[in-house]
């Protein structure tokens, strides 16, 4: 038996919607098809946005998303996708598949797609191979409402008012697909974007995301912090988030793995890579309350999730991948973590959204399915906006060898906007069930609903069996009195447990 015990007394931190944040970019299919589609493809859609991923998409309660890229937004030139259509330029995808991109998705589009989803923005400017003045003419085009030039092309393009720009990053992965520079250059280089990406109503601040590190990159940490941050740059709203990036591939980045086809040892291997993100946020947090002591800087993790070998016979440059029950345990295992680290963490974006790496939405032509992610996702959607509460569960190590020991249980627990303690809890194991016995410390816990989401670590949907991974509902939980819980949690699972108090 393992307990868990909750303090609903203790409220450790804000849970920002944004920590379920997503990631589109212009990659294989996932803007194109996935999201956008052509008026003759035969998809419902409204103003191009299909209107099946629209409708799954909402239930998620989307917070954010962020576009267009990934390395794809430092080749981006934002010029090239505004207006008539017919007009726009055409260009190589010379990241992803080399397949021509024809630029009808572009400013516009995304703007509708968020309004359509009822989401945040975030845009990511390009740093790597765009202009100071490029920049500097998106935000202005995107936000001013005056009289000045990209304000009028932005009207003569259809739109008369400007939108609300909720987060901007100044570049990406800049140490890497977005320039190859180093700390200091970068750094030095972001000071300097970052002035002209301004906020022209006082009241709508512009959030600038700073490019940070990949993975256990502490140097470029350390680095880029201690040039923004010396003298004579304020600290208001100069940087308001900084980003990190960490993939979990169970293999080499030359042989990642299979998404379908594992043993138990890969299995565990890729929940141990994926549990290394705790390391990371600490990690980098310690360098940031350095030069951060208030913690105005969020870390933004906007590009997470599993990245393995593409399905068989598919593009290579595309990243189409399946996604099972030990997806859905990544994506619980880190949906806690950006929780318990609320403090510092303030927004996370899944790469990516739809067809492209570990997706909530898989789509075929005119068939849509969602994944096991999506559904984990959706049982998590209580905590947006939540306070994180003081708790902690008792676990064991687990796994086959000694390197790919895990432990069998991770936890979350928030107070939600509905007035509900919101509990979720993963079940590393692949074979073995959990009796959990929790403790709500001097409450009464009056009703208790609860859902489930697991199965066999292989199990998968497919656009032949959509459901074979579906939230089930979970009601085996015996309620003691005084707070006390008694249930068990089944083997590779997610459980989200709603209590009334
Ligand atoms: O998400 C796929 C790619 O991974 C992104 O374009 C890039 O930022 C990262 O390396």
């Amino acid at each position: 038996m393992f307990r868990l015990s909750i303090n609903p007394k203790s409220h450790k931190g804000h849970i920002n919607p944004e920590l379920q944040g997503h990631f589109a970019e212009h990659l294989g299919r996932g803007i194109y098809e996935g999201l956008y589609v052509k008026e003759d493809a035969g998809i419902e859609n409204v103003n191009g946005m299909r209107k099946d991923v629209i409708e799954a998409l909402k239930e998620l309660q989307v917070p954010v998303l962020r576009w267009p890229g990934g390395c794809f937004a430092d080749e981006y030139h934002w010029k090239d996708g505004i207006g008539p259509k017919e007009g726009r330029k055409k260009m190589i995808n010379t990241h992803w598949g080399g397949v021509v991109e024809d630029n009808s998705f572009g400013t516009h589009e995304f703007m509708e797609l968020c309004d359509q989803i009822s989401c945040k923005n975030y845009v990511n400017g390009n740093l790597g191979s765009g202009t100071v003045q490029e920049m500097s003419e998106w935000v202005e085009y995107m936000t001013f409402d005056g009289v000045s030039p990209m304000a009028d092309l932005r009207k003569k393009n259809g739109h008369e008012k400007p939108w609300k720009v909720d987060y901007f990053g100044v570049g990406n992965e800049n140490w890497g697909c977005g320039g190859n520079m180093l700390p200091d250059m970068y750094a030095n280089l972001y000071r300097r974007y970052q002035t002209y990406v301004r906020d022209y109503k006082q009241d709508e601040h512009v959030n600038k995301v700073c490019c940070g590190a990949n993975a256990e990159d502490f140097t470029w940490t350390e680095e880029v912090m201690k040039t923004c941050f010396k003298a004579p740059v304020h600290l208001h709203g100069f940087m308001d988030g900084l980003s990190l990036h960490y993939y979990t591939v169970p293999g080499t980045w030359e042989h990642k793995g299979s998404a379908t086809d594992f043993d138990e040892k890969e299995y565990y291997k890729t929940l141990k890579k994926t549990l290394f993100m705790e390391t990371l946020i600490k990690g980098h947090a310690a360098i940031m309350d350095r030069y951060d002591k208030d913690h105005k800087v969020g870390m933004v993790i906007d590009e997470w999730g599993t990245w393995y070998d593409v399905e068989p016979g598919t593009n290579p440059g595309f990243l189409y991948q399946q996604n099972t029950i030990r997806d859905a345990l990544v994506a619980g295992i880190n949906l806690n973590l950006f929780n318990k680290h609320c403090d510092r963490v303030k927004m996370a974006n899944i790469a990516q959204m739809i067809n492209v790496l570990q997706s909530v939405i898989l789509t075929d032509g005119q068939k849509m399915i969602k994944t096991p992610t999506y559904h984990v996702f959706n049982m998590y959607k209580y905590h947006q906006n939540a306070e994180l509460l003081d708790s902690f569960i008792e676990t064991q190590e687990i796994g086959l060898e000694d390197e790919y020991k895990v432990p069998n249980l991770t936890e979350s627990v928030s107070l939600g906007t509905d007035g509900k303690i919101h509990v979720t809890i993963t079940n590393l194991s692949c074979s073995e069930s959990y009796e959990i016995e929790a403790a709500v410390a001097d409450t009464e816990v009056k009703e208790i609903s609860g859902q489930v989401v697991g199965g066999e670590m292989h199990l998968h949907n497919t656009f032949e069996e959509p459901e074979n991974v579906v939230a089930k509902a979970f009601d085996a939980v015996e309620n003691l009195g005084n707070g006390k819980l008694k249930f068990t949690i089944p083997a590779s699972s997610v459980i989200h447990l709603a209590l009334s108090i």
